[in-house]
């Protein structure tokens, strides 16, 4: 993978939002590749957060690529909505969904991007058949419902894991990680596999602001990337 393509995609749940299509304007310029909203329906989650109508609003402000995180019990219902609002992709949760392939095809027939996200105590093999329909995959990296909590060490051998299982059965699948994602951990989802980096509380909980932690972030993963490029060529230039 060539330089810079790890991307990352800010949530707006750690933002301000009295001052949100500002902030969300900031990540934009410090170089956001799209923007994670959090929809929570205090069922799926323990906890309430927001609706189509802030996706209607966000997409007057950015042309960034809006992806929705559905932690919703009936995401089916709300799908039409939040296309017509504006939104690109859909993450859609593999707990709690009996008709996951069904969710999936309905996200496709919209023609919009479609991921499936597992939760830190899921494991990895539950993607292999519905892997081929999908755009990109979603590791949490904590227990969703909240932003600002730790990040879950144990899940850096499933983000290796979900990665091979892309790379085998829909290579150019994006892996894209979720919850306590900073300059500290950033490296090492990247060495994992990760292609995609959200982040929250690193982004708008920043005191510098929005631009800065944009930019340590960036310099953070791209740091991770030279180090796993230059194993990787030593690695190759002894196998010769
Ligand atoms: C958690 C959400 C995350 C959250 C991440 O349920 O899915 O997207 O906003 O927040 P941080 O980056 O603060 O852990
Ligand atoms: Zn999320």
């Amino acid at each position: 993978m060539e330089k810079g393509a790890v991307k990352i995609a800010p949530s707006i749940l750690a933002a301000d939002f009295a001052r949100l299509g500002q902030q969300v304007v900031e990540a934009e310029q410090g170089g956001a590749d799209r923007i994670h909203v959090d929809v929570m329906d205090g069922h799926f989650v323990p906890n309430l957060s927001m609706g189509a109508v802030i996706v209607q609003s966000l997409r007057r402000v950015t042309r960034l690529p809006l992806e929705i995180h559905l932690m919703i019990s009936d995401p089916d219902s709300f799908l039409d909505e939040f296309v017509a609002a504006g939104s690109d992709s859909f993450l859609v949760h593999w707990e709690g969904n009996n008709n996951l392939h069904r969710t999936v095809q309905k996200i496709r027939t919209l023609g919009k991007r479609a991921a499936v996200a597992i939760n830190p105590a899921t494991p990895s093999a539950v993607l292999e058949e519905i892997v081929q329909d999908l755009d990109q995959v979603l590791v949490m990296t904590v227990d969703p419902g909240f932003g600002h909590q730790q990040f879950i060490r144990a899940t850096l051998p499933k983000i290796e894991r979900v990665r091979e299982l892309t790379e085998r059965h829909k290579p150019g699948c994006d892996v894209e990680v979720d919850g306590g994602i900073d300059a500290t951990t950033a490296p090492l989802v990247v060495r994992a596999g990760a292609t995609v980096l959200v982040a929250g509380s690193a982004i708008f909980g920043d005191r510098d602001g929005v631009a800065s932690a944009m930019k340590r972030l960036r310099a953070a993963i791209d740091h991770a990337k030279d180090e796993t490029e230059l194993v990787g060529q030593t690695a190759s230039q002894r196998s010769r």
